[in-house]
């Protein structure tokens, strides 16, 4: 496994996490109706998480000699909100899947700082996929 592979691995991460960033931004100040409020609550609490494993990526992309590649996806949030919340479930799944793909790699590099870092991500997300279930009526 070269060391590309595992950058190209962590852009792919890190523009999830920037797209999960732009669409919790947004959907944290656009939902609106007052029983949609905790659902805004926590989409702004959210993004201080997905920032976070945004930083993490970006610094470990950069310390393995790599080139950040920006490039988040900024499709506009569908406009109701049950679809709003499968849209995410959906994506917090994928990510989960490709943090543990992350994890397996850097376990056979030996970057055990890396592995536990991407097997700490997963959990974050697997935390907020349970956040979105129970969202749903
Ligand atoms: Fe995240
Ligand atoms: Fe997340």
């Amino acid at each position: 496994m070269s060391t590309q592979a595992l950058i190209d691995g962590l852009n792919e991460a890190l523009n999830r996490e920037l797209s999960a960033v732009i669409r919790y931004l947004l959907q944290g100040s656009t939902i609106r109706g007052r029983r949609n409020q905790p659902l805004r609550k926590m989409y702004r609490d959210e993004v201080r998480d997905e920032i976070s494993h945004a930083q993490y990526l970006v610094d470990k992309i950069a310390m393995l000699g790599g080139t950040p590649k920006v490039d988040p996806d900024v499709t506009p949030p569908p406009a109701n909100v049950e679809k709003i919340i499968e849209n995410d479930l959906a994506k917090e799944e994928s990510d989960i899947t490709h943090y543990k793909k992350l994890a397996q790699l850097a376990e056979q590099i030996g970057d055990i700082e890396l592995k536990m870092q991407m097997e700490e991500q997963a959990a974050d997300e697997s935390r907020h996929a349970d956040e979105l279930r129970r969202m749903k009526d």
